[in-house]
């Protein structure tokens, strides 16, 4: 991202600069990111079964595939990830395409909710990894919903999502800290700044009150991960 263009509201994935750049990005704008990942997917790996299949929703350049690629080959199972950009899934499809990973996958730039409207109890996981921050307000029941129709019995919806800062001098103080986070990494201070700006009215994090009747795993400043496993 060249912080010249950044402009307010104007973050979108579905650029191939944005695509092309997107896993350096991620990880020098939350440098946690790759502890966080695999516990994603160490979690993944406890409720997909031998032939089983998990749906990855939002799955940029499928990232997810590639650190549990032991874990589809083994046992089998499936991969498929949506993300309604094309820049994305291109970049996604090239990487799995390629003798380095041999998992069964299909990749798709289409709209979570087609996907998720087309399989009834198909999935034993779900994941939707800093995906439900993007998607509008009043679609993100509907995703729970509609994500715990898709899943099998014994299956798991995976969540890790941006929520609403709970207020007061406290919320100040871990802002200016996940700023440091970024300094830390070495993300560029114009960077880190104009990603912000970029994000107004595109990235809104959640109101944790939908994730209630979940189980939560882990929280690193607004960033919380949730599962809810369907056992009824
Ligand atoms: C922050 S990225 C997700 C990162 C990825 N899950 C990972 O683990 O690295 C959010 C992704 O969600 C995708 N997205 C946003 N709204 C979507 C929708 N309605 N359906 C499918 N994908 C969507 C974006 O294109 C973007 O690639």
């Amino acid at each position: 991202m060249t912080t010249k263009s950044a402009k307010v509201g104007s973050w979108s994935f579905e650029r191939t600069s944005i695509a092309e750049e997107f896993d350096a990005h991620v990880r020098r704008h939350l440098p946690w990111y790759d502890l966080l990942s695999d516990k994603v997917a160490d979690i993944a790996a406890g409720y997909l079964p031998a032939n089983g299949a998990l749906l990855d929703c939002g799955c940029s350049t499928a990232d997810l595939a590639i650190r549990m690629q032991d874990v589809f080959k083994s046992r089998d199972a499936s991969y498929v990830g949506v993300d309604v950009s094309e820049e994305m899934v291109e970049i996604a499809t090239e990487r799995l395409d390629s003798d380095e990973y041999r998992i069964n996958f299909q990749l798709e730039a289409v709209d979570v909710f087609e996907e998720l409207s087309r399989k009834p109890e198909a999935y034993d996981v779900i994941v939707a990894n800093l995906f439900i921050m993007f998607l509008p307000p009043e679609d993100r029941r509907f995703f729970i919903s509609k994500s715990v129709s898709a899943l099998k019995r014994g299956g798991i919806l995976i969540v890790v999502d941006r929520i609403e800062p709970e207020g007061g001098y406290l919320s100040s103080v871990l802002s200016r800290s996940t700023m440091a986070d970024k300094m830390r990494a070495g993300t560029p201070l114009e960077e880190i700044a104009a990603k912000e700006v970029s994000l107004i009215g595109v990235q809104r994090p959640t109101n944790p009150n939908i994730y209630s009747g979940f189980k939560q795993f882990f929280q690193f400043g607004d960033f919380v991960g949730y599962v809810l496993e369907n056992n009824y």
